[in-house]
């Protein structure tokens, strides 16, 4: 039976976390970056010295609340790499890797420097890792690999297989449109990014958070692996998206898809149940979640 909890919390992550009495195995960041963007009840261009001071404090409250042991992934623009950096050791946590998150569509045009292709995801530790699953991947052979693989690859620190929801085309079915087509959230992360996070790094039954919760991608993952999960978002309109998308799992939303480019990993089944080829979601055929404009 599944006892894992899924809660999402309407509130600032800071005012939620010094409330808060128990711990977690693995933190998602994905904040506002502070580059001007809307957001409903935050504001996106504060100063510089502001905003790094805000975050030093998010992630020294999840250290504390953090167990032995246990992790954070703290995504950012590249070119925050020395703030975060200092944020995190600052706050006591022990880097593990910077991981470079290649981006699938054009890199985005420079005048004087060379175009942006990536964004980094920072994972640290509070102390040594608890849990590492080493986890593998079967991507398609390139022009010079000669002889067929059998086992897959280890996933590195470089992931270039993983599609971000851009707009257009290359977005497909699985960002969340309002009645009109609109994106409902411009920065939701793919499923497979937070497959990914969460199935290196905890087990079955360990406590994930995101207190910057959006669209809640963290707790629909989260929650068809058996993990118990935590988001806190402070925009309203964004927690009754989540209560939605929590409760009617969309096709777009199903990990399952995903599995069978892991089926080299050597514990799949300990850390990824699939309980009679089910999950635990109302399924949603028509991937037709209503959502409010
Ligand atoms: C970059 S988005 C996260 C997107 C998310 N990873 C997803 O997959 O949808 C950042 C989110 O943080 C929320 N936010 C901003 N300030 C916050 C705060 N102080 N506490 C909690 N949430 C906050 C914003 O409303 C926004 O939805």
């Amino acid at each position: 039976m599944n006892k894992a909890k899924c809660d999402i919390v309407n509130d600032d992550c800071l005012n939620f976390l010094n409330k808060y009495s128990g711990t977690f195995d693995l933190s998602f960041l994905d904040p506002p970056f502070n580059q001007g963007k809307e957001y409903n009840n935050h504001d996106d261009s504060m100063p510089a010295e502001a905003y790094w001071k805000w975050m030093g404090d998010v992630c020294k409250t999840i250290y504390k609340h953090t167990s032995d042991g246990g992790v954070i992934y703290f995504m950012q623009r590249e070119k925050n790499i020395r703030e975060v950096l200092e944020v995190l050791k600052n706050a006591g946590w022990h880097l593990e890797n910077i991981i470079i998150w290649k981006k699938k569509t054009s890199a985005v045009p420079q005048v004087k420097r060379y175009g942006k292709h990536y964004q980094i995801i920072a994972f640290a530790a509070k102390g040594e890792p608890r849990i590492f699953n080493k986890l593998k991947i079967d991507p398609p052979r390139l022009p010079n690999e000669k002889i067929e693989r059998v086992n897959g690859v280890y996933v590195t620190d470089l992931w270039d297989d993983i599609r971000e929801l851009t707009s257009g085309y290359f977005a497909g079915d699985e960002p969340l449109r309002l009645s009109n087509g609109d994106r409902a959230h411009l920065q939701q992360a793919p499923i497979s990014l937070l497959l990914r996070i969460i199935l290196s790094s905890t087990k079955v039954g360990d406590v994930v958070f995101d207190p910057f919760a959006g669209t809640g991608t963290t707790l629909v993952v989260a929650k068809q692996l058996n993990r118990s999960v935590i988001g806190v978002e402070i925009d309203p309109k964004n927690v009754e998206l989540i209560e939605k998308r929590l409760t009617i799992q969309r096709k777009s939303d199903d990990i399952l898809k995903y599995r069978v480019n892991y089926r080299h990993t050597d514990n799949l089944d300990k850390i990824w149940h699939v309980p009679n080829g089910l999950n635990t979601f109302q399924k949603d055929k028509q991937n037709a979640l209503q959502i409010n404009d």
